[in-house]
């Protein structure tokens, strides 16, 4: 059987489930594919390092280009993540005309139009399955699967640090700094893990799908993001009773006008009667709304070792098929189509929101915001006041109707000034769905 000679680069969680992956299914991808994978080189940084992997000697070096640049290797897994050495090792395999496989959602996000023009420019071709959503196939579904359909909205709980984090404060009231430490163990996270908890790594992926979706490279720049360092258990239970979960959801949504978009990131209340409300821990979900095909939904792990070395053999597969049949660039690794789209700034985008606020027990109080609500326009479906909470400072919780992003933040901002407000409101908008 002809063999497609592979090159990895980076040894760490997910270099090492790709490697442990193809000693386990090897003969199996192999026999599928009628084309075998065979390991030739992997690159680690420290060759001293104690590994609970335990890779063949001579296969190592600590010097990447060894890998890359060894006559003998067909194909480039880049697996070691950053912006920086990461961008040299695919250039320089694919500027030797070898095709890449990469997890690297940071580096796609900062440099996917350089790496996709040149992918084109030498004839090769790059791969990124395992950058968005872990283990589920949402790069192949948007690329091959939905091809004939328009995407007016998709949603995507697309960081498994994040929502592992909120799971496990929402249903065992579990302190946020303990539990980041957990998704750290479990290779959930990134290094720093503020690229998770700030919303940085979700608003990667968000743009990629945004961009595929929509047929034109999103900046990250132009996407909003908020993370979950405010959540705090409050805002986790008085979602609760009122029926919702919060999520962090990267959104892409169409708005008037084909070509402008709304691409964000930020913790949402989702109804409890939504199946996003129900992805828990390291799971992700990726909700997609075609314009032939409707709803459909993507689930599985978002996160961790198996997960993602399963995208990236998938990725291996494609890549191993196309050096067996001359065909590298049969799906490009991205196509711009119909129009140059813009994202539109957050301010134009329409939401309802949760606000939470501390403020003194006094009469009055109330009347005050809601009139500076009131004169932006803004309705209130509900207000909340616990009951318990008597004493200087009591919690006010108000679920606002649909304003744009501008009115409603210039509102709150004015409420924050408010001397019987205590802290900084928490502002969190909710999804419908529509
Ligand atoms: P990791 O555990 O930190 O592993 C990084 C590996 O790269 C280590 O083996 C490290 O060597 C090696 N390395 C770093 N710099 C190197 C250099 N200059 N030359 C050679 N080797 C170098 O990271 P990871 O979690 O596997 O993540 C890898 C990529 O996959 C990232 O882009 C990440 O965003 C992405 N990803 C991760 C997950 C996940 O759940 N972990 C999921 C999806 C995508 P040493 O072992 O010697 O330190
Ligand atoms: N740190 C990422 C996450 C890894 O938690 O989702 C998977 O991309």
């Amino acid at each position: 059987m002809q063999h497609v000679n592979l090159g990895i680069v980076g040894g760490g969680t997910v270099g090492s489930g790709v490697y442990e992956a193809l000693q386990r299914n090897g003969t199996l991808m192999a026999s599928r594919l009628g084309v075998g994978l065979k390991l030739v080189r992997i690159a680690v940084r420290d060759l001293k390092k104690a590994r609970a992997t335990k890779f063949p000697r001579e296969l190592l070096t600590a010097d990447w280009r060894e890998v890359v640049c060894d006559p003998d290797v067909h194909l480039v897994a880049e697996l070691i993540g950053g912006t920086t050495t990461a961008r040299e090792v695919v250039l320089t395999a694919l500027k030797l005309g070898k095709p890449v496989v990469t997890a690297n959602k940071a580096l796609l996000s900062a440099h996917g139009e350089e790496l996709f023009a040149a992918a084109e420019k030498y004839g090769t071709n790059l791969y990124y399955e395992a950058s968005v959503a872990g283990g589920i196939p949402i790069i192949k579904a948007l690329r091959e699967g939905f091809v004939g359909n328009r995407i007016p909205a998709l949603y995507g709980i697309v960081n498994g640090t994040c929502n592992y984090i909120l799971t496990r404060m929402k249903l065992e009231g579990a302190n946020f700094a303990d539990v980041l430490a957990d998704a750290q163990k479990l290779g959930y996270a990134e290094t720093p893990p503020d690229l998770d908890i700030d919303g940085h790594d979700a608003a990667h992926k968000t743009g990629i799908l945004a961009s595929l979706a929509h047929g034109f490279w999103v900046n990250p720049k132009d996407i909003h993001v908020e993370g979950i360092r405010h959540i705090s258990a409050l805002d986790i239970k008085y979602a609760g009773e009122l029926g919702y979960t919060i999520k962090l959801l990267g959104t892409v949504k169409q708005l008037a006008g084909r070509c402008r978009v709304q691409v964000s990131v930020y913790p949402t209340l989702v109804p409890n009667s939504h199946v996003l409300a129900s992805v828990n821990h390291s799971f992700n979900a990726v909700f997609v709304r075609g314009d032939v095909v409707g709803d459909a939904l993507f689930y599985g792990r978002g996160a961790g070792k198996d997960p993602t070395a399963s995208a990236v053999l998938s990725d291996l597969a494609d890549a191993a098929l196309d050096l067996k049949t001359g065909t590298k660039n049969r799906i490009p690794p991205f196509s711009p189509h119909e129009c140059a789209g813009t994202v539109a700034p957050i301010e134009e985008v329409v939401s309802r929101y949760f606000v939470r606020m501390d403020v003194a027990d006094k009469p009055g109080v109330l009347a005050m915001v809601a009139t500076i609500f009131g004169a932006a326009n803004i309705g209130i479906s509900s207000v909340i006041q616990p009951e318990g909470h008597e004493g200087n400072v009591v919690p006010l919780i108000f679920m606002l109707h649909d304003a744009t992003n501008g009115v409603a933040m210039k509102a709150l901002a004015q409420i924050a000034k408010l001397p019987a407000i205590k802290g900084r409101p928490v502002m969190i908008r909710v999804e419908t769905f529509e």
